[in-house]
Formats: C-alpha cells, structure tokens, sequence
C-alpha cells in the first residue's frame, strides 16, 4: 500500500506571523501607563541589625511631577541602610492617591509604608504667590503638618525633599541630637545673607524683627530635615507657622514660599545637621541654569535643591556632569518601552 503524503498543516504558516505580533504587542501589555516604573530589588537586613521596634522613619511627600525624583531617592536610601528592612516610610500627597500608591507598591513591593493624603485646603488660604511659582504648590506646606498627619507613635522623623539621593545609610543622619530643647534638626548656612529672605517692611517694622532679637538666627535648608515630633506637638508650632503665614497675607513680610515660615518660628534654635547630608545647589543655578559643582568635604546625600532637576536633564540630553550620580537609581522604565 502506499502511504499518503502527510498534508501540510496550513496553521504551520501562520505561527511565526502570530509569534511575530505577539512579540510586537508585548511591551504595551505589561508596560502600560500605570506601571512605567521598574522593580528595586529587595534589600535585606544585615544580621546585626536591631528589631524593628528600633526602625527610621522617614517622611516624603509624593506627587505626579515629581514620582520619578522620589522613587529614586527611596532607592538610594534602601541601597545604602545596612538595616533596609527597619526602615518606615510616611508618604504625603494632595491627590492621585491610588496611582501613586500603585507606583509605589509596583516598584517597591516589600516597602513598609504608609500613604496620607493632604487636604490643599489646609493651607490654599494661607498660600500668598511667591517668586517661583513651584514654590506655591500646597504640598510644599505639608511638612509643617506632619505631626498632625502622622501617628502619635511617631516621635521622630526624617523628612526628606524628592529631588535627592542618598549615599550613606540614613540611621545616621536620623541620630542627629537634637540637644535638649531643639524641635529640628537641619543643615544651616550662617554665610548666607539673612536679611535677604525677609522684605524691608519686615525689618523696619521693630514689633516683626525683634523676632530675631536674641537669636543667632541662620538660614537653613527645609528639604533634610529631622523632626522631634513629640516637642512639635508640645509647641504647637504648626499653628505659629500659620501665624506667620496669616501676616503674610496682610504684609508682605517675605518673597519665597514654604521657607521663610520656617525660620521665623525656628532659625537660630535647630541643631545643625552635618553639611555632608546636604551637599544642595546641584539643580543649578535659578537664573543662568549653570551646572554646579560639589562643595568641598564628605558626601552622604546629594540634593539638587534649585531650579533644574536630573531627570529633565537627562531626558533632554543636557545633564549637569554630576547628573550622573544620579542616574543609576532612575526607575523608570527605558524609552524603548515608553514608545510602544
Ligand atoms: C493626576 O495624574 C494624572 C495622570 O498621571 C495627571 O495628568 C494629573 O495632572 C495628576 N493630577 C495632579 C493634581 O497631580
Ligand atoms: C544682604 O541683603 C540685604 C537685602 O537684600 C542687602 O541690603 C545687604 O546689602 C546684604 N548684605 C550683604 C553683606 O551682602
């Protein structure tokens, strides 16, 4: 008998082609929108390391235009804590909750943190329009709320802005003594010109400056900042920061936004943090954009407090040389996945 000639299957043809659209299709499948932000590793605990009950917490805020800075930095200081697993973060953002806690649960699927949301409202009343206009934006106020947002259990706090990275282990910087009186601790600039934070009708008014009378008070920087929640409390300071910033909208007693509240309740009484937890100015220059450079001594945390930010130099093929420090914590996905 002979044998019939085994038929060609006509499907056979059509599987590299499917292959072909599958592959095509792939990218924008699991890449989509709501995902467009890598996985970090998980980091462990090293062995000796203390129980949990001994833990940092840290406090950030969150939001749309800037997820990309705070996801790199909650990456720096993960990579850089040899106690990873005993650190607590506190999140705040005004809206978009969900999608910010879905991009931090994507990224960062073994985080321990928790997400409150800031009522803009709070403070939209108070807000009187400074010269740069990002300045404004309520969530810039809300660390003057944390003690009010946060649990009564916590009674210290790191606060950190989103556009730095760490690179030294954070348990350090939040055992910064606070002396026996101080409510925060943060990097302070006795160079600075003082007087330039504040208008002439402040300083010509003697029931306004003598605030300052018997203060050495200096200009510090609110973006690394470790709080005493607890004397905050005590004080009511949030209240006196709102006082200000109610004057404020009767005299015009200041130019910038969120900062000079600060130093009217605090300068002159915070305990320093080391410099090297600030090495600031990397966004550049506010008027000529110009690049700046390391200031001089150690580094464990580098900000890029100013006008320019890494990412927006890297995407548009301008980076400053030190945006390349930060680079290698960049969670977003390549441009290559973005496209599809
Ligand atoms: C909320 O998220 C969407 C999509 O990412 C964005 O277009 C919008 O500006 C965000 N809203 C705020 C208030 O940030
Ligand atoms: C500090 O700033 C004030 C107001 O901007 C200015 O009048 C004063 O000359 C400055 N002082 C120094 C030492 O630069």
């Amino acid at each position: 008998m002979q044998s019939q000639p085994n038929p060609k299957p006509p499907f056979k043809f059509l599987i590299p082609i499917i292959l072909f659209f599958l592959l095509l299709l792939l990218p924008s499948l699991s890449f989509s929108s709501s995902t467009q932000f890598k996985e970090a590793p998980e980091f462990y605990n090293s062995p000796q390391c203390p129980s949990t009950s001994k833990s940092v917490q840290v406090a950030m805020t969150l939001d749309t235009t800037y997820i990309r800075g705070s996801m790199a930095a909650i990456l720096s200081i993960l990579q850089h804590s040899s106690c990873p697993q005993n650190i607590f973060f506190h999140f705040v953002c005004s809206s978009n909750a969900s999608n910010l806690h879905a991009a931090i649960i994507t990224s960062f699927p073994y985080l321990k943190f928790h997400l409150y949301t800031f009522d803009d409202t709070t403070v939209t009343g108070l807000i009187s329009t400074s010269i740069r206009s990002a300045l404004d934006c309520p969530l810039n106020y809300a660390r003057s709320y944390l003690p009010k947002l946060l649990p009564l259990s916590v009674n210290r706090v790191v606060y950190l802005d989103s556009d730095l990275i760490l690179v030294d282990d954070i348990a350090k910087l939040a055992e910064t003594p606070l002396g026996e009186n101080s409510v925060l601790a943060a990097p302070e600039y006795c160079n600075a010109n003082f007087t330039s934070y504040f208008t002439p009708s402040f300083w010509s008014n003697p029931s306004l400056s003598l605030t300052f009378a018997n203060r050495k008070a200096c200009y510090f920087n609110t973006g690394v900042m470790v709080i005493d929640l607890e004397r905050w409390r005590e004080g009511d300071y949030t209240r006196k920061i709102e006082d200000w910033m109610e004057l404020q909208k009767r005299i015009r007693i200041y130019e910038l936004g969120s900062l000079p509240p600060f130093l009217l309740v605090f300068a002159g009484n915070i305990a320093p943090v080391d410099h090297r937890w600030n090495q600031h100015g990397l966004g550049g220059d506010n008027f000529n954009g110009l690049c700046r450079n390391l200031h001089p001594g150690p580094v464990s945390l580098l900000h890029w407090s100013g006008k320019g930010k890494p990412w927006v130099r890297l995407d548009a093929n301008r980076p400053c040389p030190l945006d390349a420090l930060w680079a290698p914590y960049d969670l977003l996905q390549t441009p290559f996945f973005l496209d599809s």
